[in-house]
């Protein structure tokens, strides 16, 4: 537990399921007053606040698609309209729609990269310009992926998006550490969630990937959220501008574990 973070205002969004879901859900613990947020998972979304809310902590569902320049102005404008304040933005909603990259439609492009990496840049902007204008040292947390790093075929558009969210977060960091706020990046690995559940149902695949782990195992969504907590809270001060890879070694050039090379 993290002392500090009673009482903080946090918006999550894509928190409806997956790693979103799990870090509402420890935030809500940490006495955080948190925003559950949603574009499509509205009864998923106040079933988590009802969670969090039997367990003694406070929370709220609201719906932002944050490919949306309105919805997102409007998700921080009830925000602060309900809890008073935003301490913690953590840009967590993100799609992924594998296809050949020759064959990717500009569709499917365009969908993507306006979810995963301009929905990161409006969350930043309007959490960023509520903070300034009310001298918050707030802290943003935006989910990137072991693929800012690792190239992904078939995944040509969310490979992008994440090393835009790389290089956002670092420069985004730079600008505005001055002002006391930090922006950092979670880089997850291979996380047991919605997303993935088709995949890892097949045991051959979910072999295949674990022989890319150096732990061994498909993380849980609770070990990304622990991550968070970390980086939301004041024992993380004095870090900004990092992507925290937390996947199990995935990273680490795998293929070379048996000393082979
Ligand atoms: C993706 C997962 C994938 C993992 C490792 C994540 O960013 O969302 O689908 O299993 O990277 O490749």
């Amino acid at each position: 537990m993290y002392t500090d973070l009673e009482g903080k205002v946090a918006i999550v969004t894509g928190a409806s399921k997956g790693i979103g879901e799990a870090i509402a859900r420890r935030l809500g613990a940490e006495k955080v007053k948190v925003v559950v947020t949603y574009r499509s998972g509205e009864k998923e979304a106040k079933e988590i606040v009802q969670a969090i809310e039997q367990s003694g902590g406070q929370a709220i569902a609201m719906h932002a698609d944050v490919a949306q320049e309105a919805d997102v102005k409007e998700l921080i404008r009830k925000t602060v309209e309900t809890y008073g304040t935003l301490d913690i933005m953590v840009n967590n909603a993100g799609m992924e729609k594998p296809s050949p990259s020759h064959e990717m439609s500009l569709d499917d492009w365009n969908q993507v990269i306006s979810i995963n990496l301009t929905g990161v840049f409006l969350g930043c902007r309007e959490a960023i310009k509520y903070m300034l204008d009310h001298q918050i040292k707030g802290t943003i947390i935006n989910m990137s992926s072991v693929h800012e790093r690792i190239p992904w075929p078939l995944f040509v558009h969310y490979a992008a998006s994440k090393g835009g969210v790389k290089l956002l977060t670092q420069t985004l960091a730079m600008e505005y550490a001055p002002k006391g706020i930090r922006v950092n990046a979670i880089g997850p690995g291979a996380i047991n969630t919605p997303i993935n559940a088709k995949k890892f149902s097949d045991p051959e695949t979910r072999k295949d990937v674990e022989s890319m782990i150096p732990m061994g195992y498909i993380g849980k969504p609770e070990e990304i959220a622990n991550v968070a907590a970390w980086l939301a809270s004041s024992e993380s001060s004095y870090v900004t501008g990092i992507t925290l890879f937390a996947d199990g070694g995935m990273t680490l050039y795998p293929s070379f574990q048996a000393g082979r090379g």
